[in-house]
Formats: structure tokens, sequence, C-alpha cells
């Protein structure tokens, strides 16, 4: 399929989406979120990819949701489209989804890396909730997985004051998994890719599933949860594979069922 505002482009084992409105820092209007989700779910139907990149053309990831096509935007209007909600489809999307933060996340760029289930940074990103300076909050999950992702004390400062925060206090804070030079970080991003593509896809499946839901349940609920996943795990051919190969001392091929 064809994109205006992304470039979409498959790999060998895994998908690179690169937002691509450089003159607007990727700013993040209806059409990004349209076509940032179509082309995620066209990857996650695909037996081919097992895991998706996202990253952003020059010098920011996003830096936000998109200010000019906003400022005008009515209560009315926003409720009746319910705003954003169409983002939930990329938290959706099943196999493991990187986001290699390139520069600005701010706003809703910060969201959607937080939407994402490895953030690896690059020490030119900048990230931050802004929305306060605009006289709004964050409205696509800045106050809940920002919250959860680093605690309350970090996230109020952050949405309150604006100010942003560089990749080291963002990995030491726990937003970012790693950091790395921003000429590494796409050769970093794609390792992690490669990694995942000689895994079982049902079991990076199984495992985004179980860490999400550490997010919406209680200990307990989710301890059974992840047990009950995990015998579902035994009846695969992944496991016997995995197990069979660690036993003879040999690679494992997973064929993925
Ligand atoms: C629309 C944006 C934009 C945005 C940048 N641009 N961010 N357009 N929406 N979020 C545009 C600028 O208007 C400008 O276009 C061009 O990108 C380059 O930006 P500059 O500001 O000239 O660059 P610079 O001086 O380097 O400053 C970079 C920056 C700044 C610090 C990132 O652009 C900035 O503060 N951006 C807004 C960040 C923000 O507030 N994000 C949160 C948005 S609200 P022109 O055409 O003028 O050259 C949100 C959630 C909303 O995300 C939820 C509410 C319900």
């Amino acid at each position: 399929t064809e994109f205006s505002t992304i470039l979409a482009e498959k790999h060998d084992g895994y998908a690179l989406i690169t937002l691509n409105r450089p003159e607007a820092l990727n700013a993040l209007n209806l059409e990004v979120m349209t076509e940032l989700t179509a082309a995620a779910a066209e990857f996650d139907a695909d037996p081919e990819v097992k895991s998706i990149v996202i990253t952003g053309a020059g010098r920011a990831f996003a830096a936000g949701a998109d200010i000019k096509e906003m400022k005008d935007l009515t209560f009315s209007k926003a409720y009746e489209a319910d705003w954003f909600a169409g983002w939930q489809d990329l938290a959706s999307v099943r196999k493991p989804i990187i986001a290699a933060v390139n520069g600005f996340a701010l706003g809703g760029g910060c969201e959607l890396a937080m939407m994402c289930d490895i953030l690896i940074a690059s020490e030119k990103a900048k990230f931050g909730q802004p929305e306060i300076n605009l006289g709004v909050l964050p409205g696509m999950g800045g106050s809940q997985r920002l919250t959860r992702a680093i605690g309350k004390a970090k996230a109020m400062d952050l949405c309150l004051t604006g100010r942003f925060i560089g990749a080291e206090e963002a990995e030491r804070s726990g937003l970012a998994a790693r950091v790395v030079a921003p000429e590494a970080l796409m050769d970093e991003a794609v390792s992690i890719a490669g990694v995942i593509a000689g895994k079982s896809r049902i079991a990076s499946a199984l495992v985004k599933e179980a860490v999400n839901l550490a997010f919406e349940t209680t200990l307990d609920q989710g301890l059974r949860f992840e047990r009950r996943l995990f015998h579902a795990s035994l009846a695969t051919a992944d496991q016997k594979e995995g197990m069979a190969a660690f036993v003879e001392k040999r690679d494992p091929q997973f064929t993925d069922s």
C-alpha cells in the first residue's frame, strides 16, 4: 500500500515504518493516525513480519499531535469523533513494536513511543508532555502510560511543568530501554528486530500479551493468566523444538506453530 505521511517497508523478518512529515516535525494528524494504524495492522497480519520498527524522518520522532489541526477543534466534534481513539488500534497490534526514537518525542509523540514495546532512544532524543503549555493535557495516554512507566513523581513533574527530558534521564526513569549514539540508532533497532525474528512468533506474542496485562490487572490475576499462557505454550510445536534443541545442544528452528 502507498501512503503519503509515512513510509512503510518490509524487510527480511521485520517491517519498518517511518513517520514522514519532517517539515512539521512529524506532527501526528488524523491522516498519520489512519495510515500508521493501517500499515501496522497489515504487518501484524503478515506471517513473514516478526516485529515492527517505528522511527521518524528528520530531527523528530514526533513533536506531538498536530496543533494546527486541533486549534479550532470543539468539544462536540472531538467527543463525537472520539478524537485519538483510533490510536488504540496500534496498541492492539500483537507483534512486538520497537520505537527507535531519533529526536523529539513530545506530547502525542511520547505517547506513541509508549504504545510501542521496546523503546530505544538516540542520545539526541527529547521526551516530554508539553500539553500544559497549550492549556490542555495529554490525550493519547500520557497521563496513564507515563505514570505506569516512570511513576507518579516524574509523571507529575513532566505533565505539570511541560519540561523535556533527555535520553539519559529517560533511561534512568524507566521510559527508554536503551540509549545509543544517534548514528547507531537504526542498527540497534534492526538488530533487536533480527533477534526477535529468530524467536517463535507465537512465543513473542504470548510475552507481549502477558507483560501488557501487568498494566491492567491485579498481581494474583496476572500471575494466574501468565501461568495459563505458559501451560498453553506447551501445546506449540515451537516449545517442543525449543526445548529439544536445548537438550540436543543445537540452535532451534522455530516454525511459528
Ligand atoms: C503542528 C508542529 C508541531 C505540532 C512542530 N510543528 N510541532 N506543527 N503540530 N505538534 C511545526 C512547527 O509549527 C514548524 O512549522 C515546524 O514544525 C518546525 O518546528 P519549530 O517550532 O520551528 O522548530 P523548533 O524551533 O526547533 O522547536 C521544536 C519544538 C517545537 C520544541 C519541538 O516545535 C514545539 O514545541 N512543538 C510543539 C510540541 C508540543 O507542544 N507537542 C504537544 C502537542 S499536543 P512551520 O510551518 O511553522 O515552519 C499533543 C496531545 C494533545 O500532542 C492532546 C490534547 C487533547
